[in-house]
């Protein structure tokens, strides 16, 4: 039932506050005079040890999944202090890549059925890891076949494209990252900070869907587009290859996720004054790279719309040039979670305006179960 909204991927990406609360819904304690703030998840618990000791944390996923992961990576690795790579599921089954008996391994997936993710995961299970299911179907064969792991509970998703999974997913691996990263006096203040972040989130959240309509008008002016490149780094190295991921396959326009660090090492020779280039650029440690990156863009007339903390339209964007889409501002690591849902809309309403189907784009399918 699509309610008010016309398309599946609206309504999903609209209802994203709410399904975040559901994500968070009994698994975040508030703390209080005798009691820390703290983070509970049933699925993990008895597991934690295990996962503190092992020898490295491997996300598996593949698509939008594998973004989420990639999103989480940095504060799983600040809070856990156990070293995190990636593999996309498929990659990881054709190299037969190292997997160990002291690797703990993440299996990411939506819909739990993912034929690629489910391989993986039974090449894991095969080379004895501990083996982590992050999913939101309950009783999908990933959940079953897993050891442990946690439901998103974001609700069902119909849309192809993957929108509130997506987010709830970042937001559960954050919890994660708390959980194995226990309490500790040295990590306490931010551990605090993260978690009273998490609980303002789908106020945040809220507000940035009101970038809805001015979504739409900057989707007007890029209807004719070829091609969108989207620049991040750091925390929102992600969010530039999911919100790229999401143009493509609804709105059919190649769009391309570029580590902004990567820029003069190739990219940067396609810059000129017709390429619509989206950089993410909102604070965080990276800020003052990013700064420097959109000099150099705008050094060769680079034709720039910049995503920001609210405020920082003038310092991010030189002498006004640019379009500027301003974000609130949250705890760093979930800044990925406010900065995509412009992207969303973005790739929403190009999809409309080019006229393609929004809910079923052409060639694909909402769980992929063959390879
Ligand atoms: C569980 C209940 C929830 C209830 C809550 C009350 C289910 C599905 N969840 O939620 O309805 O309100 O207790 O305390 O009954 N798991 C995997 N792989 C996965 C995902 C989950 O093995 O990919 C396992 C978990 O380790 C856990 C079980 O499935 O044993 C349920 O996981 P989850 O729903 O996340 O647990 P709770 O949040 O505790
Ligand atoms: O169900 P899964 O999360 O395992 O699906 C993985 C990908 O097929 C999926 O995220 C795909 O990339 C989406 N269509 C992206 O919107």
């Amino acid at each position: 039932n699509k309610g008010k909204y016309e398309h599946y991927m609206q309504k999903e990406i609209h209802e994203q506050p709410e399904s975040l609360t559901t994500t968070m819904r009994g698994r975040l304690i508030r703390g209080g005079s005798c009691k820390a703030k703290s983070v509970l998840l049933g699925g993990l618990k008895d597991h934690l040890k295990t996962i503190r000791r092992s020898r490295r944390v491997v996300f598996i996923g593949c698509g939008t999944s594998y973004n989420a992961a990639l999103a989480a990576r940095p504060i799983l690795e600040e809070l856990s202090g156990v070293p995190v790579t990636m593999e996309i599921a498929s990659d990881l089954v054709d190299r037969q890549g190292p997997i160990y008996r002291e690797d703990t391994a993440v299996f990411v997936s939506q819909s739990g059925e993912t034929a690629d993710t489910l391989q993986a995961l039974e090449y894991a299970l095969e080379n004895g890891a501990l083996c982590v299911g992050i999913t939101n179907t309950v009783g999908s064969i990933i959940a079953r076949n897993t050891h442990c792991g946690v439901h998103i509970n974001a609700g069902c998703e119909i849309g192809v494209a993957s929108t509130k999974a997506y987010t709830s997913q970042i937001v559960v691996m954050a919890m994660v990252a708390l959980a194995i990263g226990g309490d500790t006096i040295s990590n306490q203040a931010r551990r605090e900070a993260i978690i009273d972040g998490l609980f303002d989130l789908p106020k945040k959240v809220r507000e940035v869907l009101k970038l809805d309509q001015e979504m739409r008008d900057l989707a007007k002016l890029l209807i004719a587009e070829q091609s969108l490149l989207v620049f991040g780094r750091g925390y929102n190295y992600a969010t530039a290859l999911e919100g790229a991921l999401k143009v493509k396959e609804v709105a059919l326009m190649h769009s391309e996720g570029i580590l902004a660090g990567e820029m003069k090492h190739g990219p940067l020779a396609l810059v000129d004054e017709n390429l619509p280039i989206v950089v993410i650029a909102t604070r965080d440690g990276c800020f003052s790279k990013q700064q420097s990156v959109i000099q150099q863009l705008h050094a060769r007339k680079g034709r720039l719309i910049v995503m920001c903390s609210r405020g920082d339209a003038a310092s991010v964007c030189p002498g006004g040039s640019c379009r500027v889409i301003e974000v609130p501002q949250v705890e760093d690591c979930l800044q990925p979670v406010v900065n995509i849902v412009p992207l969303q809309l973005l790739a929403y309403h190009l999809t409309v305006l080019r006229g393609f189907n929004v809910d079923q784009p052409r060639n694909l399918a909402k769980s992929v179960t063959t390879q």
